[in-house]
This record gives structure tokens, sequence and C-alpha cells, in this order.
């Protein structure tokens, strides 16, 4: 489907299976985000993030990261966003830290999903994290990125209730299923200019700034 010029045009950074990339890309496809994923990036080379990117038509591109060499990982990956004129960047289980030159870059511009209740459980094994601490409920996040580690301001959050008997996969199965939801709808605030983000706070459009409808 042909975009207009003006039309937010976003990367997502993956670095596994894809399956929230899966989510974006299909709700771009439906019409349900305005705007478009023009890019993939990975850095590893055989995910089935890049399946799921040629099953949408979305071009991948693999940059191999070097031990020790961020900067140069970084200075490829500011080219591809440049060369695609990328506005926004989503990262979708994509498990490089971003350096405070690329955030700052795109300040604003950049979300991410962390499958936990922020603040609580950020960095790695939230589901873990959540189980060891006996929460009644977990769920997902939705968040600006910032300079910290799954620190940003949030945009949405979905609950999801722990259930006895629960272990690390079987939470982390259904906390997915709404990942899948919330995602897209961040994406949809975001773009559609419901929500922005104004230094460090998160600003909702007022109603009565909502556009009119259109008359007859
Ligand atoms: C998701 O749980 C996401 O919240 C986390 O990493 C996982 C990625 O899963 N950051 P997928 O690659 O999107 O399937």
């Amino acid at each position: 489907m042909s975009q207009p010029e003006d039309s937010p045009r976003v990367a997502v950074l993956a670095s596994g299976r894809g399956s929230n990339f899966g989510a974006l890309a299909k709700a771009f496809a439906e019409g349900e985000i305005p705007g478009s994923i023009e890019l993939l990036v990975v850095d590893k080379p055989r995910v089935g993030a890049i399946e799921i990117a040629s099953h949408f038509g979305i071009p991948a591109l693999y940059i191999e990261p070097k031990r020790g060499q961020r900067a140069a990982f970084e200075t490829a990956l500011m080219r591809a966003l440049a060369g695609h004129e990328i506005d926004y960047i989503f990262l979708a289980g994509f498990m490089r830290i971003l350096s405070r030159p690329v955030v700052d870059a795109y300040w604003g511009r950049i979300l991410n999903i962390h499958p936990s209740l922020l603040p609580d459980f950020p960095g790695l094994h939230p589901h873990a994290q959540a189980l060891a601490a006996g929460v009644k409920s977990s769920g997902c996040t939705v968040h600006f990125v910032d300079h910290g580690v799954d620190t940003g301001p949030t945009i949405l959050q979905r609950r999801v209730r722990v259930r006895a008997g629960d272990d690390e996969d079987s939470l982390a199965a259904r906390i997915l299923e709404q990942e899948h939801v919330a995602y897209p709808e961040a994406a949809r605030q975001l773009l559609s200019g419901e929500v922005r983000l104004e230094g460090k706070s998160v600003v909702r459009r007022p109603r009565s700034e909502e556009p009119a409808a259109e008359e007859d």
C-alpha cells in the first residue's frame, strides 16, 4: 500500500523470534497504525524476525556486532536509519542497549516493550523475578526509551494475573499475548499524535484537541 509522503517511517530492531515485530507489522499492514515499517534491523544472522520481515515484504538488515565495537555497530545502524529516512525506532526483543547519542538523536521517537509492569522487574528474566517476588499480577509495559535500562516514561501497560502453578514459560506466554495487543496500540497512539514525549514527560492530547470529524 503506498503511503503519503509525510507518513511516519519506522524501523524495528529485534534479536530473536520477532513475535512483537509480527504483531506490529500486521497492524501496520491492516492500516491500524499510520505509517509503515520500512526496515528490520537484527544483530543475529538467523532469527525468526527475518522470516517475518520477508513475509511482510520488509527489508531486513543484519548488522554484525563485534566484541568491544559498539560504536561501529551504531555507526552502521545510524547510517541504515538515515538511508531509509527512518523517523521512529521500535525495539522488539532487541538485546542491546542503545548509547546516548542514538537515544538523543531519536529522543521521544524510540519505543520498547518489556514483559513486566515497570518499574517492577526491569532487565533480564522479568518473569522469574515476578514469580520469585510472589506478586499476584504482572504484565507488560510499552515505554519511551531514555538513557537507562527499562526506565523510560510509560505509554501503556496491560496486566496479567499470576496463576497458582505458573512457571516462567506459562506466565511469559500469557504476557506475550498481551504484548501483541499493547505494542500496536501504543504505536498507534504515538504515530497518530495522541501521545508524545515532551522533555521527560508523557503528554496526552486532550480530547478537545482531537481533530473534528469531517462534515458533509
Ligand atoms: C518479549 O517478551 C519482549 O517484551 C521482550 O523480549 C521478548 C521478545 O519476544 N523485550 P519476540 O521476539 O517479540 O517474540
